[in-house]
C-alpha cells in the first residue's frame, strides 16, 4: 500500500529550498521522471506534478486542475502555472545546494530550472511579519486526513494535492503599521498569539477559521519564510485531500462574497500560485505508476 511522502507531514525542517521547474517545449519528459524517482526520497525531497506536465504525458489526475488567477477590491492573485515543483528539506545550506543541482541535472534536458528559492524556520516558527504561523493546523490522524489521500484509493491512495503561492511582503509598509494594526491585520497578538475575540471580519484567522466552511476547509499548511537580497516574505504551502478547502479560503480572503478583503493585503501580495499533486510512495520511491511511469 502506498504511504504520503513523508516530509509533508513532518514537522518544518530548519532549511529548505523549493525548486520550480517549466517544460522545455517538444520535449519527453519521461526519462528525467524516472532519473527524479531514483533521487526523491519523498522525505528530504518533496516532489509535485502540475497539471502541465501530467497532460504532457497523456494522463489525468482526477482533482488535478488549473490555479484560479482571481482578484478582489485592488487585489489581485496571480496564476503561474509550472510543470514541476520539488520542495527540498535539510539543515545545511551547502548539501541543498549539491542536492539541487543533482536532481536539476537529473532532469535536464527536458525540463528548464524557473524558480529557486531558499527558505528557513525563523524565530521558532514565525513569518517574516512576527506572527507565528501554523497554530491551528490539524496535527496527527487529523493531519494525515486532511493531507492524504485515503490510501484505500485504488488509483490516488497516499497521495496529495499542494498549493503553492510566493507572497511578498511590504517591509515598509509593515513598518510603518503601529502594533494594534498588524494585530488586527492578522486577528492575533504578535506579542502571545492570543487569538483577538473582536478582532475586525477582515482579520486573517476570522477569514480563513477552517470551521466556519461548509463544509470544513482544513488543509495541513508547511509555509517558510523566503528571502533573496533585502526581499523576502512567505512561501505559502498547502496541502489537503483537494484544492477546495484552498480555493474556498482564498475567495474568503479576497472578498469574493462580502467584498471584505483580508487584512493581509496591507502589506504582502502573492507573486506565483500553482498547483500540483504529489504522488505516493512504495518501497520507498515515488509511485508514478498513475502516470503511466
Ligand atoms: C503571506 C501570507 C500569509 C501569512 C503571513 C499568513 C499568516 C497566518 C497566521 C499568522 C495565522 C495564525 C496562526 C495559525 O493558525 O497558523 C494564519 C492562519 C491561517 N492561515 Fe494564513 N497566512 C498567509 C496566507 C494564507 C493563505 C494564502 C491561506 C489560504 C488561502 C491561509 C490560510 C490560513 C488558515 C487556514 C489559517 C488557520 C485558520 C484557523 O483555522 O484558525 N493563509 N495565517
Amino acid at each position: 500500500m502506498n504511504t504520503p511522502q513523508a516530509g509533508i507531514l513532518l514537522p518544518l525542517p530548519p532549511l529548505a529550498r523549493y525548486l520550480s521547474f517549466s517544460l522545455e517545449p517538444s520535449s519527453h519528459p519521461s526519462d528525467s521522471l524516472r532519473a527524479l524517482r531514483d533521487l526523491a526520497d519523498g522525505e528530504r525531497t518533496v516532489v509535485g506534478f502540475g497539471r502541465l506536465l501530467v497532460s504532457a504525458l497523456s494522463e489525468e489526475i482526477p482533482g488535478l486542475r488549473a490555479f484560479p488567477a482571481l482578484t478582489g477590491l485592488g487585489v489581485d492573485v496571480p496564476a503561474t502555472p509550472m510543470a514541476l515543483w520539488i520542495w527540498l528539506r535539510g539543515d545545511d545550506r551547502g548539501e541543498l545546494l549539491h542536492r539541487s543541482r543533482r536532481l536539476e541535472q537529473a532532469l535536464a534536458p527536458a525540463f528548464r530550472l524557473d524558480d529557486n528559492r531558499d527558505a528557513f524556520l525563523h524565530a521558532g516558527g514565525r513569518d517574516l511579519s512576527g506572527f507565528e504561523d501554523g497554530t491551528e493546523n490539524p496535527t496527527g490522524d487529523a493531519a494525515r486526513e486532511a493531507a492524504i489521500v485515503d490510501p484505500k484509493d485504488p488509483r490516488l491512495g497516499g497521495s496529495s494535492f499542494v498549493a503553492v503561492q510566493r507572497w511578498a511582503h511590504n517591509f515598509s509598509r509593515l513598518e510603518a503599521m503601529t502594533a494594534d494594526e498588524r494585530d488586527l491585520s492578522v486577528g492575533r497578538r504578535q506579542v502571545d498569539n492570543d487569538e483577538i475575540d473582536d478582532a475586525p471580519e477582515s482579520a486573517h484567522v476570522k477569514r480563513t477559521a477552517q470551521e466556519s466552511f461548509t463544509p470544513a476547509a482544513f488543509v495541513v499548511r508547511r509555509s517558510m519564510p523566503w528571502v533573496e537580497g533585502n526581499r523576502g516574505g512567505l512561501m505559502f504551502v498547502s496541502f489537503a485531500t483537494s484544492f477546495d478547502a484552498f480555493e474556498a479560503q482564498l475567495r474568503r480572503m479576497l472578498g469574493t462574497e462580502d467584498g471584505i478583503v483580508d487584512g493581509l493585503f496591507k502589506f504582502t501580495h502573492p507573486e506565483t500560485g500553482a498547483y500540483f499533486w504529489c504522488p505516493g510512495v512504495v518501497d520507498g520511491r515515488l509511485d508514478l505508476s498513475p502516470l503511466g511511469l
